[in-house]
């Protein structure tokens, strides 16, 4: 595989810091841009993020060294340096979405974590095992903006990306009613127990936004391409309730689901344990070798035990039983900074890149 020169916009953050551990040993990707706000512009790498670093694993050398750039005023440099960009910043949404589209019109395509994009209707939001056809979606989105390289594409919340996987091999068996409450680390906030200790001992009932996105998303990635745009699904019914934990990483829901043709608890094992995607296919460097793991011990998924399975890249499940008001109820787990941020950025640039969207 081709080798492709890369930025990361929003370097200095939680996700970026993510973004720089996983490239820094990427076979395909190399780091040749680092970007931030023109607080960190200008900085070496080590000197922005400073005591910021928020990994156990040490800042990698190869960019600790780098310049950070203005995401916004460099736009144009940029993208003449790189082949695409990683994009993971905390500003307005208004602004996020002119600047992705800044980038993409400088005809440097986007793969984001932002939230702005995921509801434009030519931009596809990917889960690569899920839903892999829609980047085809990108060459209306191409028309659209008038590019002939650039484009967005975006990854879904990090809230969707434990309890869609393990709902999606069940499909066949008609999804009625989900009902979702998740248990979110903090770091999906971008913070750790030191610049949060007031969630020391904690937990808030409100994350703002994410029931509405934990609600909506999950019928654009089950949607269908129809012409220039991609088309939500109908079904399932989604109500969730989204809570703030004191759990450093990793995203836990617990949910309960009703079937229009309730299939039997053996069956649900085997679609959990059967299920693999156009990733395991094409063995992408970052794709999990199993995308869900059933575990049958009472105690488990347990966030601190399980988030890093397979790299972090995998879904963790557990305790599925019957339910006296839904079918079915479980619980699952994933890690909202790599499976939910930047590995699932990392895995769908893989898979675009693979299917040639790069070059
Ligand atoms: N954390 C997660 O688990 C997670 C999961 C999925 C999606 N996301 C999304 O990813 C994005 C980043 O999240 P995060 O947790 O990494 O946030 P964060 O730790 O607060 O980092 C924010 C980043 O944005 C940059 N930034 C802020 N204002 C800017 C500006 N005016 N121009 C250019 N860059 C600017 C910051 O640069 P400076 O250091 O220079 O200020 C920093 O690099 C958000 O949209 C978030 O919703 C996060």
């Amino acid at each position: 595989m081709k080798k492709y020169n890369v930025g990361i916009i929003g370097a200095t953050g939680m996700v970026g810091q993510r973004f720089a551990l996983l490239l820094s040993k990427h076979p395909w990707f190399d780091v040749k841009v680092v970007a931030a706000s023109p607080r960190s512009a200008g900085k070496k790498l080590k000197d922005a993020i400073g005591s910021r670093w928020a990994m156990t694993e040490p800042m990698p050398e190869s960019i600790a060294d780098l310049t950070v750039m203005d995401a916004t005023a460099d736009v144009e440099k940029i993208a003449k340096e790189v082949d695409f960009v990683f994009c993971a910043v905390d500003m307005k949404k208004d602004e996020i979405r002119a600047l992705e589209e800044r980038y993409a019109k400088a005809e440097c395509p986007v793969v984001s974590n932002n939230s702005a994009h995921r509801g434009t209707p030519d931009v596809p939001m990917v889960v690569p095992e899920i839903n892999p056809e829609h980047i085809e979606i990108i060459k209306a989105q191409r028309k659209r903006l008038g590019t002939k390289r650039g484009f967005i594409a975006v990854k879904s919340n990090c809230s969707i990306q434990s309890y869609v996987p393990a709902l999606h091999p069940l499909r066949k068996y008609g999804l009625k009613n989900v009902l979702a409450c998740t248990y979110q680390a903090i770091s999906g906030a971008g913070k750790t127990f030191e610049t949060w200790p007031e969630m020391v001992d904690n937990l808030i009932p409100y994350i703002g936004g994410e029931e509405e996105k934990s609600e909506n998303e999950p019928l654009k990635v089950w949607g269908k391409i129809n012409g220039d745009v991609i088309e939500n699904a109908q079904a399932p019914n989604i109500t969730t309730q989204c809570l703030r934990v004191a759990v450093s990483d990793g995203h836990t829901a617990a949910v309960f689901v009703s079937f229009d043709n309730k299939p039997s608890k053996e069956e649900i094992l085997e679609a959990w344990k059967n299920f693999s995607g156009v990733p395991q296919e094409l063995k992408l460097p970052s794709a999990p070798e199993r995308f869900l793991h059933y575990f049958e011990e009472d105690n488990r998924p347990q966030a601190k035990l399980d988030r890093m399975l397979e790299g972090g890249m995998a879904v963790s499940i557990g305790r599925l039983r019957e339910d006296k008001q839904y079918d079915y109820k479980f619980v699952c787990l994933s890690h909202n900074t790599l499976r939910g941020a930047a590995g699932g950025a990392v895995l769908l640039a893989e898979l675009l890149a693979a299917k040639g969207y790069f070059d």
